[in-house]
């Protein structure tokens, strides 16, 4: 309580006792005391008179809000000018109440206390939803990363291994159809069709080995895996599907350009399933800093609401692994005029984004 009058003050204390409130009250009638009060003991509420010998309640309210905003600043005064009131409020201060009628003050000192307390349960409650929010987000970057991470390892083991084992039963075949007797045709026969059988086991694996990782992603870079997956699309579908491209080097960073692969990818997916496209249009360009991919089709046109339904997964993992890289990926789509894709990630990323990448995908 910021008050001179000894005599008010025991009168307002007379209040709140009478009003059934249990407390602990500090009365200081100056700029020094008040500061160290506030600072040392955090109130619950203050009580400002309005004007002092030596200092004010204005000024008091304007300090102690500084570091206590949550903090309720109830005035007690004599008789005040609307003028004044006006500016109290304005300045924050919760509520006034009169020295003559004082006993509006224990129903405003609880007031405040209420609101305060919804405020912090308020405040806390949106704390756990951004943690909630961020222990998510992290989850996701974890669960892509290790998806990822599995994929390239099957892909490898599918090729390496079956491939190889593939291989060495054909040559194995081979060495007995040379020793076979020349009359035995039917045998003969047989092996040829075995052998047949094996190379077209040997693609089906290279196949399965590519659609899970494809290898030219790691070694000729993205410009190159988009134009082969372009046209695998093209030779899936009979959609035209032409890439242009100004980024000649090959931009060896595999969480970038695994990101605009996968990206790619569901973008096409997304066009065979909902665009009813004739023809699509890609172009990867280096703009600044950053790497932009557009994708552009002419199909029906994706609407404002399909963007942002809550259930898009897809659409939300896409720009999920672009924000996860510091960049977005943005819609455009016209009833009719088709749909278009733009995704843009920083090349060269700032450290924080690399470290809370790193941290979230490289547990254990
Ligand atoms: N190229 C497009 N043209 C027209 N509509 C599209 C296009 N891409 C997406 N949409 C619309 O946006 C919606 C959301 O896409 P999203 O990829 O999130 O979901 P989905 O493809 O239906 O399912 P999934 O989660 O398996 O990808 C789609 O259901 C579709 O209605
Ligand atoms: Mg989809």
């Amino acid at each position: 309580m910021l008050e001179d009058n000894v005599a008010d003050a025991e009168l307002i204390k007379f209040a709140l006792r009478e009003g059934g409130l249990l407390f602990s009250l500090a009365r200081v009638d100056s700029k020094t005391a008040f500061l160290r009060e506030v600072e040392q003991n955090t109130p619950d509420i203050i009580l400002l008179d309005y004007s002092l010998p030596s200092f004010d309640g204005l000024s008091a309210l304007h300090i102690a809000q500084k570091s206590f905003p949550n903090i309720p600043f109830i005035f007690v005064t004599g008789t005040l000018g609307e003028e004044v009131v006006i500016e109290m409020l304005k300045s924050g201060a919760t509520d006034y109440v009169l020295k003559n009628r004082l006993s509006r003050l224990v129903p405003a000192v609880l007031r405040a206390l209420g609101e305060k307390e919804a405020r912090e349960e308020r405040h806390h409650a949106e704390e756990r939803l951004r943690k909630s929010h961020e222990q998510l987000r992290a989850l996701s970057v974890y669960l892509q990363y290790v998806r990822e991470d599995e994929r390239i390892r099957i892909s490898r083991q599918v090729h390496d291994e079956l491939g190889q084992a593939l291989t060495g039963l054909k040559l194995d075949l081979y060495w007995l159809a040379t020793r076979l007797p020349k009359e035995l045709k039917s045998i003969q026969k047989k092996a040829k069709t075995m052998s047949a059988h094996i190379d077209t086991t040997i693609q089906t694996v290279r196949r399965i080995s590519t659609e899970l990782r494809p290898g030219i992603l790691d070694d000729l870079g993205l410009s190159a895996a988009l134009e082969w997956q372009a046209q695998e699309f093209q030779k899936r579908t009979g959609i035209k599907c032409l890439v242009v491209t100004d980024v000649k080097q090959p931009i060896m960073d595999e969480e970038l350009n695994t990101a605009f692969f996968r990206i790619f990818q569901e973008t096409l997916t997304n066009v065979i399933r909902h665009a009813q496209a004739t023809r699509v249009e890609v172009s990867l360009r280096k703009t600044g800093r950053s790497l932009q991919l557009q994708v552009q089709d002419n199909g029906r046109g994706i609407l404002e609401h399909e963007m942002n339904d809550t259930k898009s997964i897809g659409l939300l993992g896409m720009r999920e692994r672009a924000a996860l890289l510091g960049g977005t990926l943005h819609l455009k789509g016209t009833p009719g005029g088709g749909t278009t894709v733009t995704v843009k990630i920083p090349i060269a990323r700032p450290k924080e984004i690399e470290i809370a990448y790193h941290e979230n995908t490289h547990r254990g």
